[in-house]
């Protein structure tokens, strides 16, 4: 089996430890590979609103940002699922922001993973979106 995202896989268990999900139960961890090689972990955080509830995803990314990572090689994300999960639409933007190329690494705790790239699963992230605007 390929070996070379172990220890990303691993810091992504470790976010999951700190999942807040008391409304779904389901504890996500993610961990982002920088270019600086650095690693930043997270976990789901969810809110009573349901809505408010913020991706593993997205916060192992935006701890990466605020510490001033801008590129990013890779995310690792793992859940207790059958299959491994890839992250949701919004997460999918969120992280082309950054990284359209980014390498996903999705994992389930029994040791699955699939191993995908970003612009698989959402192509031209920015098609659309602030481009060609007509300025009067
Ligand atoms: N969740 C993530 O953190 N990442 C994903 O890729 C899928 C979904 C969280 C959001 C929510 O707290 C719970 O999983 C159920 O959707």
């Amino acid at each position: 089996m390929d070996t070379q995202f172990d220890d990303l896989i691993q810091s992504a268990l470790n976010g999951r430890l700190q999942a807040y999900a008391p409304y779904s139960k389901f504890a996500v961890g993610a961990a982002v590979q920088c270019k600086s090689g650095a690693v930043f972990a997270g976990s789901n955080i969810e809110n009573i609103s349901y809505g408010l509830t913020i991706c593993a995803e997205r916060i192992a990314t935006g701890s990466a940002i605020a510490a001033g990572e801008r590129e990013f090689l890779a995310i690792a994300l793992v859940a207790d699922t059958i299959e491994p999960i890839v992250p949701c639409g919004a997460c999918r933007q969120f992280l082309a922001e950054f990284s359209p190329d980014l390498i996903i690494v999705s994992a389930t705790v029994a040791g699955e993973r699939k191993i995908e790239k970003l612009s698989h699963l959402l192509p031209e992230p920015t098609r659309g979106i602030l481009k060609n605007v007509h300025i009067p």
